[in-house]
């Protein structure tokens, strides 16, 4: 039987997200104080698209848990030339202890963790960005003192962030409201479940037309690039399309009056968000993006212990 837990999407954190936060606000307390638990484990790390925050905080993660590092970039792999993604999992399997890849598309990371002996965490695919997310809710937790019933408002391309957040929230009983163009709406199976989710905790996830009514009484407004890596030649059309979604002072104002303003980064300033925002005094971006390396020494834990649990 193969017994091990990936990190594939938002939902498959539905029992313990909290908890994963958690212990990164802990693991962040003791930041060079821990005991090194993956000793001589080593995680392998696929990236497909370019990476700053994730490859970094990844591999910072794994070392100053006592393991190491492989960076691999499919150019340089037997992947590049028609090696199929299967038989690489299951090669790499041989060899290594983790496995995190970044992908174009969801199907090639599900692939990989079919045949991956080993935990595999999803690094960014087409579809979700799950371990961003972690990082965001430790972000909100630390600034707010809780999550549940907070409200998060999501403005802008309805896209593998804008998923993972909807999905977390619905799991941390928050509640979302998304404003996005036509035709840019967030995934209409992971809005389905989030809603399903979020009606048994009676809170509520909702798609609006229009940034003022989403942000609303929010106590978070989260933007994300209106451009994804691999859309480059959409841009032109997108960033017309976007062009009322941009999260400015006078956006900012119609939310709480102690609302943070979150982006996973990289931003664009003009564009998604102005300057005067991000760079303003609600901006918690830097926070988001520190703790990335918390939440990724969390993710490494809680997939290892439930790897040795068997679970
Ligand atoms: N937020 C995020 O995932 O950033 P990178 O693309 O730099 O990893
Ligand atoms: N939506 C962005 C997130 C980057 C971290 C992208 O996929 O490029």
């Amino acid at each position: 039987m193969n017994m091990k837990r990936d990190l594939l999407s938002a939902f498959d954190m539905k029992d313990d997200l909290e908890d994963i936060v958690d212990l990164a606000i802990s693991l962040k307390k003791r930041r060079y104080d821990y005991d090194p638990v993956l000793s001589r484990h080593i995680l392998g790390m696929i990236f497909e698209k370019p990476s700053t925050r994730t490859r970094v905080s990844l591999e910072t993660a794994i070392e100053q848990l006592g393991g190491h590092a492989i960076y691999l970039n499919p150019n340089d792999m037997q992947i590049g030339r028609g090696e199929t993604v299967a038989d690489t999992a299951r090669v790499l399997s041989r060899f290594v202890d983790f496995i995190s890849y970044r992908a174009h598309s969801s199907e090639n990371v599900a692939e990989l963790a079919r045949n991956a002996t080993v935990p595999v965490i999803n690094a960014l695919d087409n579809k979700e960005h799950p371990v961003q997310i972690v990082a965001d809710f430790m972000t909100m937790k630390e600034k707010f003192g809780k999550l549940q019933a907070l409200k998060l408002a999501y403005v802008g391309d309805g896209n593998n962030m804008a998923n993972s957040l909807i999905a977390g929230a619905a799991i941390l009983g928050m509640n979302v409201s998304v404003a996005a163009p036509p035709g840019h709406k967030p995934d209409s199976s992971i809005m389905q479940r989030s809603k399903d989710l979020a009606k048994k905790k009676s809170t509520s996830v909702e798609i609006l037309d229009q940034p003022e009514d989403a942000v609303a009484n929010a106590d978070a407004v989260y933007t994300d690039v209106w451009v994804s890596m691999g859309e480059e030649a959409e841009k032109k059309e997108k960033e017309k399309q976007f062009a009322g979604y941009q999260i400015n002072d006078s956006l900012m104002a119609k939310a709480n009056k102690n609302a943070i303003f979150m982006h996973c980064l990289p931003a664009h300033r003009g564009l998604e968000v102005s300057a005067s925002v991000i760079d303003g005094p609600k901006s918690v971006v830097f926070d988001q993006a520190e703790n990335r390396l918390h939440t990724a020494k969390a993710i490494l834990l809680t997939l290892h212990k439930s790897r040795s649990r068997g679970q």
